[in-house]
């Protein structure tokens, strides 16, 4: 599996690159959030969203599962973190075969239920402001949407 490793040095930085992401991405796409707390998932999301014209500030979604945001493409943010060890299925296929793109923090916790082809993102905290961006993608379509980002 081919690995695409971006590095920032700010928030900034990190929207800046989801916001170039979200112009190379479709509906039904399934992007997968891993990294530590404060490793900037959510941030990372907040560009996402930014890109596909999501108005409403996105925020950490930790107490609803999910959030859904009206853009020129629907926002689907999950933050599963809850769901670790609890097999619970909240409808996710239909959110993976809906006409947003769903992003979810703390994917590997419903690893079961995810879509075959999706993108997989690390964020790895390497000091206060240093991030190790790392974009795994499964399938074709997402590998060449990686070879164009980079
Ligand atoms: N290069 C950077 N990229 C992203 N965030 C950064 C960067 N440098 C500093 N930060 C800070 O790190 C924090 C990231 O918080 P964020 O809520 O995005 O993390 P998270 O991974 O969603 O955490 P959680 O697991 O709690 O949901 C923010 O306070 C942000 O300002
Ligand atoms: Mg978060």
């Amino acid at each position: 599996m081919s690995e695409y490793i971006f590095e920032t040095y700010t928030e900034e930085e990190t929207r800046r690159l989801a916001n170039k992401l979200a112009l190379l991405i479709r509906p039904g796409d399934v992007i997968t959030l891993e990294g530590d707390l404060g490793a900037g998932k959510t941030t990372f999301t907040k560009g996402l969203g930014a890109g596909l014209g999501v108005r409403r500030t996105i925020n950490s979604p930790t107490f609803t599962i999910v959030k859904e945001y009206i853009g020129e493409i629907p926002l689907y943010h999950m933050d599963v973190y809850r769901l670790e060890n609890s097999e619970e299925d909240i409808g996710f296929e239909e959110y993976f075969n809906g006409d947003g793109i769903t992003v979810i923090e703390w994917a590997t916790f419903i690893e079961d239920y995810l879509p075959e082809e999706r993108l997989t993102i690390q964020i790895k905290r390497l000091d206060e402001h240093k991030r190790a961006i790392i974009f795994k993608p499964i399938g074709s379509y997402f590998e060449e949407i990686c070879k164009e980002l980079y």
